[in-house]
């Protein structure tokens, strides 16, 4: 089955290409590089000995989507195209919002005019905002605090709407908590293009000697360490729940999360590193990042009861994978 993947040469859309030529499935590659390489492709083949189908464009080109749907004869899509760094989504609010959600739905008309009716859709913790419990299941509210945040919860919206209105779509979103790791064969992994955001690549950077320092936001969280702690989970395991969304033939609209269900805290990740790495791994204790919680895991008994599927890999093995992959593309890819 051809699977159409937009954003697939990303972070989590390469490695699920990965899991999906492994699965059976052939993915066609919809993205127009605007935060990804074309030597993605490479390190696809290199792992699979495939080079998948790769269409260069934009999602809010909706003639050019409907035309790669009917030419390869996708039956599905897995939509992972998507601005995601929550700081310049308060900047630039109109970016975000016309990529990711007039994106979405150029995606969706596209499809609909193609005859294909089949979703599978990159969520994000980040439509529980500030959560009022944890660990969080599905039936928290949804909120966010900030406009890539609210581009999350709108496209669920209208995923939703859209198959109530009408019995022929299905569509899964799948809530990612912190995905990190790459693939462990080292010859993929995250890319990120300048200062990363996000803790795994920075304390990456760091090990590897690419970056002198890294700063801890905060220690004062009411934690046992004083550090922030997140649900990570590995980004190969976050491929195969992918797989098993398309496999489940579901009907409808269906929402849940994908986690390990384990918390972590800053800390914990970065001595995980300097034993895995033997690298010292030089830090700093600064001031809360503003926005932070200070602590995010999930439930994520739904996934496993609905699409069979379950975080296998652990924090060594995530820290393990990144570690390789670092080491291998120092200057990433
Ligand atoms: P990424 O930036 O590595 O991948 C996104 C890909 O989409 C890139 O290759 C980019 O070039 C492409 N793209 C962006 N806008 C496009 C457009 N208009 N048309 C075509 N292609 C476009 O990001 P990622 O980490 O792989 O994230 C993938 C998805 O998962 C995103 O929707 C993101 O919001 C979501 N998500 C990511 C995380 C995370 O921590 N990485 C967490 C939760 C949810
Ligand atoms: C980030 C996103 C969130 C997204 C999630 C999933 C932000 C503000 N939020 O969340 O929308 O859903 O990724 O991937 O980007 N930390 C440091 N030093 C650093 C970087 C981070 O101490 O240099 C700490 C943070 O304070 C936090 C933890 O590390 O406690 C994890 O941070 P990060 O990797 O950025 O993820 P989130 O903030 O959970």
């Amino acid at each position: 089955m051809k699977v159409l993947v937009t954003g697939g040469m990303g972070y989590i859309g390469s490695h699920t290409c990965l899991a999906l030529l492994d699965a059976g499935f052939q993915p066609v590659i919809f993205d127009n590089l605007s935060n990804a390489s074309k030597a993605v492709l490479t390190q696809i083949n290199k792992i699979s000995g495939v080079t998948p189908a790769f269409v260069e464009g934009d999602i809010r080109n909706t003639a050019l989507v409907r035309q790669t749907l009917e030419h390869y004869g996708c039956e599905a899509v897995i939509h992972f195209a998507a601005l995601k760094a929550v700081g310049e989504s308060t900047v630039e609010p109109l970016n975000y919002y016309d990529n990711n959600v007039s994106g979405t739905l150029s995606l969706l008309q596209a499809m609909d005019s193609a005859g294909v009716r089949r979703i599978v859709f990159s969520s994000s913790a980040t439509v529980y905002g500030e959560p009022d419990y944890i660990p969080i299941d599905e039936h928290h509210p949804l909120r966010a605090t900030n406009p890539y945040g609210w581009s999350k919860v709108m496209v669920e919206q209208v995923l939703a709407d859209l198959c109530q209105a009408d019995s022929r779509w299905q569509a899964t979103a799948l809530r990612y908590f912190n995905p990190v790791g790459a693939h462990e064969s080292g010859e993929l992994g995250e890319n990120p293009l300048g200062t990363p955001n996000n803790l795994m690549p920075y304390v990456a950077q760091v090990a590897v000697g690419k970056r002198s320092l890294l700063s801890v936001f905060g220690n004062d969280y009411p934690t046992a360490d004083g550090t922030g702690v997140r649900d990570y989970i590995h980004v190969m395991d976050l491929a195969s729940g992918h797989v098993m969304a398309l496999k489940a033939r579901l009907e409808g609209y269906f929402a849940c999360n994908l986690g390990t269900g384990q918390g972590y805290s800053v800390t914990q990740l970065i001595e995980t590193f300097r034993q895995v790495s033997g690298k010292a791994i030089p830090c700093e204790f600064v001031e809360r990042r503003p926005g932070d919680v200070p602590c995010s895991y999930a439930n994520s008994e739904l996934a496993q009861q609905v699409l069979g599927w379950q975080a296998h890999k652990d924090l060594t093995a995530m820290v393990t994978d990144v570690w390789h992959w670092q080491l291998n593309y120092p200057m990433g890819i």
